[in-house]
């Protein structure tokens, strides 16, 4: 079973290979940064940062209630959705229980269920996007939880709307499914809502986070959108102050800034269509991606690949803990560093080849 393994830091990378330049297109963060307002939010909080933070969020659970239209009772906020993640399958999992995964998606599902003694069974993928009608045929008697992400890590394909309504509304209504939407702003109007096809799961559970589009990952913050008893049960199984005041603060200020959102979203569509264009004229083949990343296959093994990337200064990541050896994972960067990464790119390709 693959492994969520983080990966190195840009800052070991340049110790490492002696390089004073090391662009980082391997973990999804957004280039861009976070909005001017959530530095004057952090900023602010420097003289408190002697008190606990608020135990459960609750005005940042109240911003979100508002924006999204649900209660704050519906919300959990986490240290980052993979905790979310965690707490769901610990809470939830009952002895012989099984969950059902995507072949190719997050590594953190399996992980949560292997802490959790939880037996995966996957599901076969079509053209690298999840295929509902296998996601379908995998469930038993025993499935406890279903894990799709939408878009999908490391795929960014994303979900048929009807293929999916029709999917949770055929499912048992006791499994869990696991919506996660650490990706749905990148892809607008491309993916359903996931808070309007609630109406269509009773158990169904949103992951969403501030790492990506909001440019927060460094201060571990997600949330959970659920039922009110089933996300009240998972409340009382976190740390009470699981998020800390800067990371609460900051979420807030960065949802209240949905301008700057719209802005990274517009950028990013821009920049992730001139990556795929850049990755197409040296011959290769990327996945069409609604997410901040690319998948790209390759044609031979990644390892070698992304070593020979890093020693040019280049991180990025490889398709290989999710069941993808021979694929590797483009964030989208800005500008320079995506026609610097593709032109190392070529070099790296010329030299390994299949
Ligand atoms: C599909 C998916 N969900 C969740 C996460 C994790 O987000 P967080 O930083 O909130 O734990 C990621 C991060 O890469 C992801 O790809």
């Amino acid at each position: 079973m693959p492994l969520f393994v983080p990966g190195s830091s840009a800052e070991e990378i340049a110790v490492r290979y002696r390089l004073e330049r090391v662009i980082n297109l391997s973990s999804n963060e957004s280039p861009m940064g976070a909005s001017p307002k959530v530095r004057e939010a952090v900023t602010a909080m420097a003289d408190r940062l002697h008190r606990y933070p608020h135990d459960g969020a609750p005005r940042l659970r109240q911003v979100l209630a508002r924006q999204l239209g649900v209660w704050p009772e519906e919300i959990l906020v986490t240290n980052g959705s993979t905790e979310a993640i965690q707490i769901l399958v610990d809470t939830y999992a009952i002895p012989g229980c099984e969950a059902v995964l995507p072949q190719h998606s997050f590594v953190a599902y399996a992980r949560a269920c292997r802490v959790a003694e939880v037996a995966v069974a996957y599901a076969a993928m079509k053209d690298h996007a999840i295929d509902l009608d296998a996601v379908a045929a995998a469930i038993t008697p025993m499935t406890r939880f279903v894990f799709l992400a939408n878009p999908n890590n490391p795929t960014g394909t994303v979900l048929d709307r009807h293929k999916l309504r029709d999917f949770l509304r055929n499912l048992r209504s006791n499994v869990i499914v696991v919506l996660d939407e650490a990706y749905r702003e990148y892809a607008g109007h491309a993916v359903e809502d996931g808070l309007t096809l609630r109406l269509h799961h009773p158990r169904m559970v949103l992951l969403r986070t501030f790492s990506k589009v909001y440019g927060l990952a460094s201060l571990r913050i997600g949330y959970a959108v659920g039922p009110p008893d089933l996300i009240g049960h998972k409340n009382s199984m976190r740390d009470p102050f699981n998020t800390n005041a800067l990371a609460q603060a900051a979420a807030e200020a960065a949802v209240l800034d949905q301008e700057f959102m719209h802005q990274v979203v517009v950028w990013n569509a821009k920049a992730r269509g001139q990556l795929q264009r850049m990755l197409r004229s040296i011959g290769l083949t990327p996945v069409p991606s609604r997410a901040n990343f690319v998948l790209v296959p390759i044609a031979r093994p990644a390892g070698p690949v992304v070593e020979a990337m890093a020693r040019r200064g280049v991180m990025v990541g490889s398709g290989t803990s999710s069941g993808l050896p021979e694929a590797l994972r483009i964030s989208v960067g800005l500008d320079d560093e995506n026609r610097f990464a593709v032109r190392m790119l070529k070099e790296v390709l010329e030299e390994i080849k299949p």
